[in-house]
């Protein structure tokens, strides 16, 4: 009874699982979804403390085995620790640390895996199945956690250089190539001896960091998404371990998520991943080697509020640097003016703009911007034909044209926003400094546009208050 009743709560949990990820594609179900999908969570755990029965291998109950009282204590002690520690660390966070949270969490849910397989290994010797999930769960969770690690210091600016050993590709390949061997050979000989499996252990530990050391700081959001689909799999693998339906889908569904999503951010980046992990995007600082003609123009800020009051269409094209200014409730001051001005206002979200995907929605949604006015790369580019002002705020690498016409350029080929196809386009941003790839950008040279320097929310609350007062 007790067994059937826990396999509904792994359903419904299944089911949650799936439909909020399904809520999770659209910014005004989001919330909701992420929420049904913790509810599903909650049942399921609750189900498996309350209503777990041990069985033998036959699948008989064993009705004499009674769950000791200390064991409660400690689950439900460590229950209380981890949401006060999640819930406070996930409220305080800031938009811009986001990524760092979560490569926390991730390489949480990679220890976990981990301790998993060091705790079954020696219960379960007699089964080379059984010992085949637990040593890729724990190689491949412990691999995913030293990874995050390194990825949040990175993330953080404590390790803000990218240390890349001579060679280091090739170490690397043969690290993971010793690594499968020692965990292959682990399961066909068993050998029943803790501490070759710790030795096993601690050499993931080290292929994790070998392998997050040498990316650039800047890749980190597209490495913790593949070390979150490295998660997902290994929970998938705990599910398999202890047939646990609710484990496997998790980890399945959390698995192959990460995956499409690192997929999604290297095609809008027009990099294979290859180039995420063996490359060194960015670090060479590379200007694309050309030379840039035209002149600067710079605007001050009366007449960029005279501009775009006077104007039928303004497009804002957010970007990282709106991010780091925190300058997201000043924005949508200014769209709510102008459009009580009668002036069209639309965002321009571009697939990777900021530094984590959907960084612009959620900052945005943050200050209450409707979603409607929030659209996507593909749907506003034949819309900037027939837009008076753009404004560029904080944005480089996914405005500059150079992704169109120049072969040289890192950025080649990636899709890019359309910008100098409207009639004004003014850019603010602090100095001339490159982006994040590291390139100049032709755009700010465009005759069309003009320079509005300084920090993104202090040019814009200016900009507010020249507005108002017009
Ligand atoms: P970037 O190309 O990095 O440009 C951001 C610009 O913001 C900089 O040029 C900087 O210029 C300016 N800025 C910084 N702080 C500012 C402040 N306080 N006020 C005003 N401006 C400020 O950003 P982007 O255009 O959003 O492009 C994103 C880049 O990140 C792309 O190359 C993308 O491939 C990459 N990336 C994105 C993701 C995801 S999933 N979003 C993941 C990995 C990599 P100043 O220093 O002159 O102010």
């Amino acid at each position: 009874m007790k067994s059937s009743l826990l396999e509904i709560c792994y359903l419904f949990g299944s089911v949650t699982f799936i439909v909020g990820l399904k809520m999770m594609g659209n910014p005004k179900s989001a919330r909701r979804g992420n929420l049904y999908a913790a509810f599903g969570m909650v049942i399921a755990i609750f189900g498996t403390i309350f209503l777990f029965e041990k069985k033998d291998h036959a699948g008989n109950v064993d009705t004499a085995f009674v769950v000791p009282a200390m064991v409660y204590y400690l689950i439900f002690g460590a229950i209380a620790l981890g949401t006060v520690i999640g819930w406070l660390t996930a409220k305080r966070v800031q938009m811009t640390k986001m990524p760092e949270l979560v490569s926390m969490f991730n390489g949480m849910g990679g220890a976990c895996a981990a301790l998993i397989g060091l705790m079954e290994y020696q219960h379960n010797l007699d089964s080379t199945g059984a010992l085949a999930a637990i040593i890729a769960g724990m190689v491949i969770g412990t691999v995913s956690f030293s990874g995050s690690v390194i990825a949040y210091l990175k993330l953080n600016g404590t390790m803000n250089k990218p240390i890349r050993l001579p060679q280091y590709n090739i170490i690397n390949t043969i690290f993971m190539i010793s690594l499968v061997a020692f965990g292959t050979w682990m399961v066909m000989m068993k050998p029943d001896n803790m501490a070759i499996l710790y030795a096993l252990f601690f050499a993931a530990i080290v292929y994790g960091i070998l392998f997050t050391i040498p990316i650039g700081g800047a890749d980190m959001p597209v490495v913790i998404s593949l070390l979150n689909s490295f998660t997902g799999l290994a929970a998938a693998f705990g599910g398999f371990l202890y047939d646990n339906k609710i484990m496997l889908t998790g980890g399945i569904l959390v698995g192959s998520a990460g995956t499409l999503l690192t997929l999604v951010m290297c095609k809008a980046m027009n990099r294979p991943l290859s180039n995420v992990i063996f490359g060194a995007f960015g670090a060479t600082g590379a200007t694309g080697d050309r030379e840039m003609s035209g002149n600067i123009k710079d605007i001050n800020v009366s007449d960029t509020a005279v501009l775009m009051n006077y104007s039928k269409k303004v497009v804002i094209v957010p970007g990282y640097g709106l991010a780091v200014a925190q300058a997201q409730h000043v924005i949508h001051e200014l769209e709510m003016i102008l459009e009580e001005r009668g002036v069209i206002v639309k965002y321009a979200i571009h697939p990777v703009a900021g530094r984590m995907p959907g960084h612009m929605n959620v900052l945005l949604a943050e200050s209450n911007v409707s979603y409607d006015k929030l659209v996507e790369m593909e749907d506003i580019n034949p819309e900037f034909t027939s837009t008076d002002v753009v404004l560029v705020v904080g944005a480089n690498d996914v405005v500059n044209p150079a992704a169109h016409n120049d072969p040289a350029s890192p950025i080649y080929g990636m899709p890019i926003l359309d910008v100098e196809n409207a009639a004004h386009i003014i850019v603010n941003k602090r100095s001339m400094n490159a982006g994040y790839a590291g390139i100049e950008n032709e755009l700010f040279f465009n005759p069309k546009t003009n320079m509005l320097f300084g920090d993104a929310k202090t040019v814009l609350t200016k900009l507010v208050a020249e507005l108002k007062a017009l």
